[in-house]
């Protein structure tokens, strides 16, 4: 059985716990998008990890970790991350496998993007800043490009490095008067992510097709959220890559048919970090109440997330993107305490209503949201255990959504514990 978990909204709908609760029965866990721009909450017991590039998996130690070719590494980063859990007991020695053509992101890219944002004032797209932007586009413009395996030739590396330095500096000097960037320091960063990196470099195409052909279970870790999907999300407030369950294939080289589930993981209602529109956004005391009680503050950069109700309209859109079969609806006891609750089910765009996403963020920022309302729940939901226990307007709720999205929820969140959710149907 192998499955792969997306978000489908804008982010942080607590991928990373379903993650790590599914991963207990994968064999692999796989990372095929995104990179240090992603913030993955996992907490076990009283210990809480927040992973940027490592699989959710990689807290489980029977577990293999792949970070596939689809990933931008930040080798830094990583090596902080490994470390990290080194500190913790949980070693990744062997079941850590880093595609040799997932590219590197260096100190240039995130200067890159810190200058870019600047310099747009404020129509900047509000980016981590951690070189996402820049690093995808050496990608596809590859003549400046530099990938995890040229970590194992560090001679050809560094002729490599000349050159592009050489570029960026004309580039941030010209267009930013920035000061040179220093190569020096860059290069000798290299040589020491080489030392700890390069055993764990590999070709994770073959690995996972091998692992696929020996009936290994494994788990596909959506990053980002379908709504910030490069070519289908609020362009241009959007992230570099496919974050949608689309960049799967191309991500990791496994076609969508060699995967059995899709599960969407959603919030009970809506969060957005950075710029761009957001038809549901409450920005008053609703959405306060929402971002206090769900502690919604970047797990990457520590922003206030803006919060609002749930868009059935967004969420419709994004489940027929992925081939969604399953919902996983997190954070129903953070919607709690309201007297009523609203799904947006319609978008009213210049007086004429409509059910489909727009394609374009000119017209997602014109939309005014049709709302459903329904009754609220003022029930602590966070001891709940069964789907029976739950209160019946939270049932009601869920059945709403099921309805407009046309997707079952299959998977409760009550709580930011592994234990806190609840499974249906299973
Ligand atoms: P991800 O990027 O999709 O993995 O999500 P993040 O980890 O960035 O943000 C989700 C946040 O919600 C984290 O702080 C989780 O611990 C927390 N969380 C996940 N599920 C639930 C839930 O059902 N209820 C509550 N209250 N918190 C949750
Ligand atoms: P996870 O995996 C929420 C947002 C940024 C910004 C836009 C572009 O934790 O759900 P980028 O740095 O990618 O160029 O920023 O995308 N963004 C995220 N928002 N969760 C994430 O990841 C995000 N990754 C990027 O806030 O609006
Ligand atoms: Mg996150």
């Amino acid at each position: 059985m192998n499955t792969c978990v997306v978000g489908l909204q804008w982010g942080d709908e607590g991928k990373g716990k379903v993650v790590d609760i599914l991963a207990e029965k994968a064999d692999v866990v796989v990372r095929y998008g995104g990179g240090a721009n992603a913030g993955h909450t996992v907490i076990i017991g009283d210990t809480k990890f927040a992973l940027h590039l490592m699989p959710s998996g990689a807290v489980r130690e029977k577990t293999n970790c792949v970070i596939a070719n689809g990933v931008v590494v930040d080798p830094g980063t990583l090596i902080d991350e490994i470390n990290g859990l080194k500190e913790k007991n949980i070693s990744l020695e062997g079941r850590l496998f880093i595609s040799e053509n997932a590219h590197m992101v260096l100190d240039y890219h995130k200067m890159e993007d810190q200058l870019r944002e600047a310099a747009l004032g404020k129509n900047k797209i509000g980016t981590t800043a951690r070189g996402i932007g820049p690093c995808y586009a050496d990608k596809t413009g590859r003549s400046y490009a530099l990938r995890m395996a040229d970590l194992l030739d560090l001679e050809t590396l560094k002729e490599k490095l000349t050159k592009i330095i050489a570029y960026k500096d004309k580039l941030f000097g010209a267009l930013y008067q920035a000061d040179p960037i220093n190569a020096e320091d860059i290069y000798n960063k290299c040589c020491e992510h080489s030392k700890v990196l390069s055993p764990f470099i590999a070709n994770t195409t073959e690995y996972l097709h091998q692992s696929l052909d020996a009936g290994k279970n494994i788990l596909f870790e959506g990053a980002q959220g379908a709504l910030l999907d490069l070519d289908h999300g609020t362009f241009p407030f959007v992230t570099s890559s496919n974050a949608s369950a689309l960049g799967l294939g191309p991500g990791c080289g496994v076609p969508a048919q060699r995967v059995d589930r899709f599960i969407g993981v959603v919030k009970a209602y809506a969060t957005r970090v950075g710029a761009g529109p957001f038809p549901s956004e409450q920005d008053n005391e609703i959405g306060d109440a929402i971002r206090i009680k769900g502690h919604e503050f970047g797990t990457t950069t520590g922003r206030p997330r803006r919060c609002g109700w749930f868009d059935a309209v967004a969420v419709s859109f994004t489940a027929r993107l992925g081939g969604i079969n399953e919902i996983a609806m997190m954070h129903l006891d953070t919607l709690a305490g309201h007297k009523e609750v609203k799904i947006c089910k319609a978008y009213r765009i210049n007086g004429k209503e409509t059910t489909f996403f727009p394609g374009n963020a000119a017209d997602v920022q014109a939309a005014e949201c049709v709302y459903e309302t329904l009754g609220g729940w003022d029930e602590d939901l966070s001891g709940v255990t069964t789907y029976d226990a739950l209160p019946e307007n939270t049932k009601k709720y869920i059945a709403a959504v099921e309805e407009i999205v046309g997707v079952p929820v299959t998977i409760i969140g009550v709580g930011p514990k592994r234990s806190q959710a609840i499974f249906r149907n299973q």
